[in-house]
This record gives C-alpha cells, structure tokens and sequence, in this order.
C-alpha cells in the first residue's frame, strides 16, 4: 500500500518541479499549466488522497491510530489546504487568459503550493508512513486502490506528466 503511495509521491514532486518551472517563464505557457492543475485534481486529490484517506488513514484508525489530535487529522488537514491553493492556482491562470492580471498571483500560490505538498510528503515519507508501516500490514477495506485508481485515470496522467516533463527538459 505505501509502496504504490510512495511511488505517487515521487511523480507529484517531479510534477511540483514542472509547476513552478512554468509559471517563471515569460510568459507561462497558461495551456500547459491548466494541464498541471488538472493532474492535481485528478492524480493528487482525486486518487492519491483519496486512497490516503479512506483506505490507509481508515486502516491505520482500525489499527489503533486516531483519527482527530494527531499526525492523520494533520495530513488530512494539509490535503484541504492544497486543495484551497489549487482553487486559487486556477482562478490566477483565468485572470492571466483574460489579461487582468493574474501571472503575480500565479507564481505566489504555485510556490505556496509546492513548498506545502513537498513538505507534506517529506512528513508522510519519512514519519507517518514508517509509523504504519511497522504497526500493521494488511488494510481491510471496501475500497480498492487500484479501482481508485483506473477510476481517476491514473496511466493518462502519468503519460501527460511524461509528455510535459520531456517537452519542458525536466
Ligand atoms: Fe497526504
Ligand atoms: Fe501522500
């Protein structure tokens, strides 16, 4: 389980790299940085928290970890908190394709963005989920994974985050 959340990790922070790549050309490729804000919605929070939360946090609270006052209300936490700055990600870029503004504000949160997703993953990685990983190892859930994961189109956004990172040399 954490082995397949792991792997997600590493494609979001080459994903993160791409973003913040972008959004200091001049101007930012608007298209391209729609299709990042995309895969955020999709392979971030649509397939990877979901799996995080309603299989591996539930398994963990079945396993004795609480769920409220602890590192798994803090990661939860975080996860609405990227979901805000996603939001404003995208209002930026519409205001940039109106040409009232937009690129400034863009950048800011695009920052806020990455910096907050790359230490939420150093915490997962490197606390949570060799926490869990060393108190329990199967998870009983209704919910499959990888039904989330075909289900949110998971290889498609992998192949995009390909096609950008070879097209932009990251
Ligand atoms: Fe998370
Ligand atoms: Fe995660």
């Amino acid at each position: 389980m954490t082995g397949s959340l792991r792997h997600h990790h590493d494609r979001i922070l080459e994903a993160l790299s791409l973003l913040e790549k972008l959004v200091f050309m001049d101007p930012p490729p608007l298209e391209d940085v729609k299709l990042l804000v995309d895969f955020i919605e999709s392979y971030v929070d649509a397939c990877h928290h979901t799996i995080e939360e309603c299989i591996l946090f539930q398994g963990a609270n079945n396993a004795g970890f609480p769920l409220q006052g602890g590192p798994i209300q803090v990661m939860v936490c975080e996860h609405g908190m990227g979901r805000y700055l996603a939001r404003l990600i995208r209002e930026a870029v519409r205001r940039a394709e109106l040409g009232v503004g937009g690129v400034e504000e863009l950048r800011e949160y695009a920052v806020m963005y990455a910096s907050l997703r790359r230490e939420h993953i150093s915490k997962e990685n490197n606390i949570l989920f060799p926490a869990l990983e060393a108190s329990y190892k199967e998870v009983e859930s209704t919910v499959d994974p990888e039904e989330v994961e075909r289900k949110t189109g998971h290889e498609h956004w992998e192949r995009v985050l390909e096609e950008l990172k070879s097209k932009y040399g990251v």
